[in-house]
């Protein structure tokens, strides 16, 4: 974890914000797979991770606003857990590691909140997003399991969106560790992208050096031949020449900060004439994206820029039509791109999406577009110095969507479907780096990872 200041900062900060009343933000439990003691693998709640920074199960925060006292609740471990275990630090010690000097076990956490709810006390939580969470705030406080989303709080929401959005340069070099592990994950896979092997060695070779980098991934790895599938989880192709391989990977510090990156290499590691050109459209889209971005531009500007250089290039391949403005403008190009440019990214690998998208990537300034495509942009408010962001534009030719297009009709003034037909076994591209917002623009966190064609062509063939 960080220095203990680093959380009371935070916490007080949050506090600060509140107001008055309690805030009670619980960490995760051990999430059972298959019987209760074969558990999935623990994950701690990233709010919970931003304020306490401990990785222990069952832990929960509160900050009393009214006092400025804070407190970690949870049951010590007994000899019980503990010869299955090994010596554990005890809940006194762990919140005085956080610069938590209250603590106490969960008979006096219930008490705390019975007594806080019979002073009519104003209590506020985040919305959980898992099951055992929703059955421990209910019982906290008294609450139907079906009211426990509806009441959590958007004014606590706002004001974790608010800090958490501002990387500090601690935060950003965890992510930068996270991005030279992503670079030996990235670089291996490329090297081994031959034709005969299986997209599972190759999801492998990834999985491993992410173990190799010390953390877990940070979302399921993508390794597909079938790249058109935007999160194409399956990996039992074999590699043939001729098809581009989508990889998008990251993975987490031991802290819980994340990377997302893709690249798309050809199979054999050399691309062919229409690999190559589609890869150049993409990839000048990525590029525009880190030209442009700055403090005050909003994300869903820098999403409409990308869109114009990827229609400018199919309109020069033939396959759109028209005036540029009009393409982008009637959203005839998001057929090859029915996703957002980026999203944010930090303790989660899409940053705090537990808030709801809404609240983290829109603002009264700038509002979710209902068009196909865009409506999927993830993040769309003004950046300030210290966002992280992805840049991911792709190219997408999805057989079963050029179908339905076409039999609608949809967009027939700017998309030449005869044209588009000879494109329908061609896969997909998807170029994605990690960007932090910097006074002036921006700048591509970590060490450079192979992205021109001339760069991936020699990694494959060293
Ligand atoms: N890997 C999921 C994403 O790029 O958003
Ligand atoms: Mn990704
Ligand atoms: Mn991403």
């Amino acid at each position: 974890m960080f220095k203990k200041e680093t959380y009371i900062a935070r916490r007080e900060q949050l506090r600060k914000d509140i107001g008055h009343g309690i805030i009670i933000l619980p960490g995760n439990h051990e999430a059972p797979c298959n019987y209760p003691d074969n558990t999935y693998w623990f994950r701690q709640d990233s709010t919970f991770l931003y304020f306490f920074g401990l990785q222990r199960e069952d832990l929960v925060g509160v900050l009393d606003c009214d006092s400025g006292k804070d407190y970690v609740f949870a049951n010590d471990y007994d000899i019980d857990d503990i010869i299955w275990t090994g010596p554990l630090p005890s809940v006194k010690e762990l919140a005085a590691s956080a610069g938590v000097d209250n603590s106490g076990d969960l008979k006096a956490l219930q008490d705390f909140c019975d007594k806080a709810l019979n002073e009519g006390r104003n209590v506020k939580y985040l919305p959980p997003y898992r099951a055992d969470t929703i059955e421990q705030l209910s019982a906290l406080l008294g609450l139907r399991h079906e009211r426990v989303i509806p009441y959590a709080s958007r004014k606590l929401i706002m004001a974790c969106v608010k800090q958490r959005s501002v990387k500090s340069d601690e935060e950003l070099a965890e992510i930068e560790k996270a991005i030279a592990t992503a670079y030996n994950m990235h670089v291996s896979a490329m090297k081994n992208a031959m034709p005969g092997r299986y997209e599972y060695e190759l999801a492998a070779i990834m999985q491993g050096e992410a173990w190799r980098g010390n953390g877990p991934l940070s979302f399921p790895i993508i390794m597909t031949i079938h790249g058109e599938t935007l999160h194409n989880h399956g990996h039992n192709n074999q590699l043939v020449e001729g098809r581009m391989l989508v990889m998008d990977a990251g993975c987490e510090t031991p802290m819980n900060y994340c990377s997302d990156i893709t690249r798309s290499v050809p199979v054999g590691g050399r691309f062919n004439e229409r690999q190559k050109t589609i890869y150049e459209i993409v990839l000048n889209a990525n590029l525009e994206a880190i030209r442009i971005a700055r403090p005050g531009v909003t994300y869903k500007d820098i999403h409409t820029a990308t869109s114009r250089i990827l229609a400018q290039g199919y309109k020069d391949l033939g396959i759109l039509r028209g005036d540029i403005d009009d393409i982008v403008a009637n959203g005839a190009h998001s057929l090859l791109m029915p996703h957002g440019l980026g999203h944010m990214m930090g303790l989660d690998v899409h940053d705090m999406e537990n808030y709801g998208q809404i609240n983290v990537g829109y603002d009264d300034e700038t509002h979710p577009s209902s068009q196909f495509g865009l409506s999927s942009l993830r993040f769309g408010r003004k950046s300030q110095p210290g966002f992280v962001i992805t840049d991911e534009p792709g190219c997408y030719f999805i057989p079963a969507l050029i179908d339905k297009w076409r039999a609608e009709g949809k967009c027939k003034d700017f998309i030449n479907f005869d044209e588009l037909e000879k494109w329908k076994d061609f896969g997909g591209i998807r170029i994605e780096d990690d960007i932090v917002i910097t006074d002036t623009g921006c700048r591509v966190l970590g060490k450079p990872i192979p992205k021109t064609v001339a760069e991936i062509e020699a990694t494959m063939n060293e």
